[in-house]
C-alpha cells in the first residue's frame, strides 16, 4: 500500500526502532504519525502526536482503536527482551516478554483491525525476529515470545485479507538499540530496518527480511534440523565456555 497521505500509529515509538519507523513513514509522507509510548512525555519531535500508550492494557488499547479512528497503518513494535537460558529464566520474566510481545500484539490487532479496514484496508506491520525462527538459547524465553508473536502474525494475516488489510512480518537480527547495548556484534542501524519494513509494505510483500542473517536462518529452514542447530550449539558452547 502506499504510504503518502496515510495516518500511522507506531507502538514504542519513543527510541529504537520504533522512533525509526515513526521518522521513516513521515518521510515516505504519512500526513499523521501517533507515536505511541508508555510515556508520552518521551516523544519530543514536534512533527509526531504523542499518544500515552501501554500495549499490555487492553482496556488502553481498545480505548486509542476508539480514539485514533483515522489510523490505516498500525506498526506493532512494541516489545521487551530478557536474556534467560531455558532451564533457569524465571517465570514471571517470560510472561512478561509474552505479555508485551505476544500478547499485546494480539490486542493491538484485534483493536484495530475494524478501524484500518474503515480507512481503505490498511496494514499492520509487526516487527518480529531471527529468534521467531531460530530459538536462541541465551534468549530462550524471549525466543518463544516471537515465535508465538510470528505464528499469531501469519494466521492474522489470512483473516486480514478477507477485508484488505495487509500484514508485514520483520525479521532481523541484532540492531543498534537499548535492547542490545553492551553486546559486542555487529548490528543494523534501526533506520534500515524502518526502511526495509516499509519497502515491503509499498511493495506489496508480506514479509521484509532485513539482514544476512535472517536470510541465511530462513533458507535452513526448509531443511532438517541438522543443519541449522548445529551452528546454534556450536555457538552455545563458546558463550558456556566463556
Ligand atoms: N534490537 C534488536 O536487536 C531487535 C532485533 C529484532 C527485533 N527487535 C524487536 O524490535 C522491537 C523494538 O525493539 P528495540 O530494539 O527498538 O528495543 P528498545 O530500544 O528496548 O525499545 C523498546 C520499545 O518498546 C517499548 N515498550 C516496552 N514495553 C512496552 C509496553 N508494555 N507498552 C508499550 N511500549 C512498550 C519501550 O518503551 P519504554 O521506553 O517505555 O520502555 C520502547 O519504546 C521489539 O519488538 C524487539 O523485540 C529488536
Amino acid at each position: 500500500m502506499k504510504i503518502k497521505g496515510s495516518v500511522a500509529l507506531v507502538t514504542g515509538a519513543n527510541r529504537g526502532i520504533g522512533k525509526a519507523f515513526a521518522e521513516e513513514l513521515l518521510e515516505r509522507g504519512a500526513t499523521k504519525v501517533y507515536a505511541a509510548a508508555r510515556d508520552a512525555a518521551t516523544i519530543t519531535d514536534p512533527r509526531l502526536t504523542p499518544v500515552a500508550l501501554d500495549v499490555t492494557d487492553p482496556a488502553a488499547v481498545a480505548a486509542a482503536a476508539a480514539e485514533f479512528a483515522d489510523v490505516a497503518i498500525v506498526v506493532n513494535n512494541a516489545g521487551i527482551a530478557s536474556g534467560n537460558l531455558a532451564l533457569s529464566a524465571p517465570l514471571d520474566v517470560a510472561r512478561n516478554e509474552l505479555e508485551v510481545n505476544y500478547f499485546g500484539l494480539i490486542a493491538m490487532t484485534q483493536a484495530f483491525a475494524p478501524v484500518v479496514a474503515a480507512n481503505g484496508g490498511g496494514a499492520f506491520v509487526n516487527m518480529l525476529s531471527v529468534v521467531s525462527w531460530a530459538a536462541y538459547p541465551v534468549a530462550a524465553t524471549y525466543s518463544a515470545s516471537k515465535a508465538a508473536a510470528w505464528s499469531y502474525t501469519n494466521a492474522a494475516r489470512q483473516q486480514l485479507k478477507t477485508q484488505g488489510t495487509e500484514v508485514v512480518a520483520v525479521h532481523v537480527g541484532p540492531v543498534d538499540t537499548d535492547m542490545q547495548a553492551g553486546i559486542d556484534i555487529a548490528k543494523t542501524p534501526p533506520a534500515d530496518v524502518a526502511r526495509s519494513a516499509l519497502g515491503a509494505l509499498e511493495a506489496g510483500r508480506p514479509e521484509a527480511i532485513v539482514d544476512e542473517l535472517s536470510r541465511n536462518v530462513k533458507s535452513t529452514l526448509h531443511d532438517d534440523l541438522t543443519l541449522l542447530y548445529p551452528a546454534l550449539e556450536t555457538q552455545f558452547a563458546a558463550y558456556l565456555a566463556s
